[in-house]
């Protein structure tokens, strides 16, 4: 059983292919590197042993897609290749767009005339934009007062049922991702963000290392108990393996439209939360400030994880506490190489 897994040098892709690999699923990764090293191959390969190749190159180039699907009994596809810097997108719509949407496109064709039967997207809660009820559903309103991130997201899953609804032969799941934050406990992949990292996590954690100087609390006065912001932080492993259980869930049934999946832990924990267990776990103080709130934050956003428990039996096992320990275990090995 080969899984093709595109941007699978990522963060959610590369423990998503350490989890399939663990399975026992033959993997190959298609990434641009625009967003990944390729050391983390030697990650995956310390993580899991299993046969995982790699092919360098863009979801855009049809002619290579062409190549792989030819050259590779492929079973299934898990597409996560998309730039996914929020802020970065509102700056840069166009490259979104077309990054996002074209690639998406290639795939889904080239996919289609190999007449693959399985396929799964990896989309976001930003779908939902500003959300008006909490915990949030699946049938929760789809918001296109988006950013450029967020809307390629909105609009790759109407590609793909459009595509999904005149083709009829392919069984598609959409996982909808919260925060994902942690590591694999082996220390062996991590995240690794390029530049100075946007999100709460990675940033937390080069403070932590001294690679900066102090995190900034975007808010301190939003109504929440302690008046930082809430999220759902859900553990990179538990995202990954609820992949797994999208692929046994698509590989027994007739294709039919999509089926959509939130991906969370189902509770919320305020970043001051996160940074507590942090510094608790790991005993190490952390330098942080409240500063002012950072545009765009809701105040409050986690999950309803209903539909995944009860039709996908897919259940988040993993706590915070354990995030935090496999983000700064993976930190300290990576200063160790
Ligand atoms: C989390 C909280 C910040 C940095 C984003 C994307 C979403 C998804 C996950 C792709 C917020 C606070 C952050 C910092 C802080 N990505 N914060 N200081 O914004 O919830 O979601 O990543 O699908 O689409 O929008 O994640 O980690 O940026 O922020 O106080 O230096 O941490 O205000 O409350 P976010 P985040």
């Amino acid at each position: 059983m080969m899984l093709l897994i595109t941007g699978g040098l990522g963060f959610i892709g590369s423990h998503t292919a350490v989890e399939a690999l663990r399975a026992g699923y033959d993997v190959l990764i298609l990434d641009n590197l625009r967003n990944a090293r390729r050391d983390v191959i030697g990650g995956i390969q310390r993580a899991a042993s299993g046969r995982v190749g790699f092919v360098e190159g863009d979801c855009r180039d049809a002619a290579l897609l062409e190549k792989v699907f030819t050259r590779h009994e492929i079973s299934a596809v898990i597409h996560f290749a998309a730039l996914k810097a929020v802020s970065e997108s509102i700056d840069k719509p166009l490259e979104y767009y077309a990054n996002n949407l074209d690639g998406l496109i290639s795939v889904l064709a080239a996919a289609g005339r190999k007449s693959i039967r399985n396929f799964v997207f990896s989309s976001s809660a930003a779908v939902y934009g500003i959300p008006q009820k909490i915990p949030i559903t699946e049938n929760h309103p789809l918001s296109i007062e988006n950013t450029p991130y967020g809307f390629s997201k909105l609009v790759a899953e109407k590609i793909i049922t459009d595509f999904v609804q005149a083709k009829g032969e392919m069984q598609v799941v959409l996982l909808r991702y919260f925060n994902p934050i942690g590591a694999d406990a082996s220390g062996a992949i991590g995240e690794s963000p390029s530049g100075v990292p946007n999100n709460l996590m990675p940033y937390l954690i080069q403070v932590a290392s001294g690679e900066q100087e102090k995190l900034s609390v975007f808010g301190r006065d939003y109504p929440t108990e302690d008046g930082t912001c809430i999220r759902d932080f859900i553990h990179i492993t538990d995202l990954a393996q609820a992949h797994l259980k999208a692929l046994q869930w698509v590989a027994g049934r007739e294709p039919s439209a999509p089926e959509v999946f939130n991906i969370g832990t189902g509770r919320g924990h305020s970043v001051l939360e996160l940074i507590h267990a942090f510094e608790r776990v790991n005993g190490v103080k952390l330098n942080y400030e409240f500063g002012p709130r950072r545009a765009g934050d809701n105040p409050i956003l986690y999950a309803d994880i209903t539909k995944a428990k009860h039709i996908l039996g897919w259940n988040p096992v993993l706590s915070i506490d354990d995030a935090v320990r496999d983000s700064w275990r993976w930190a300290n090995r990576q200063h160790t190489l």
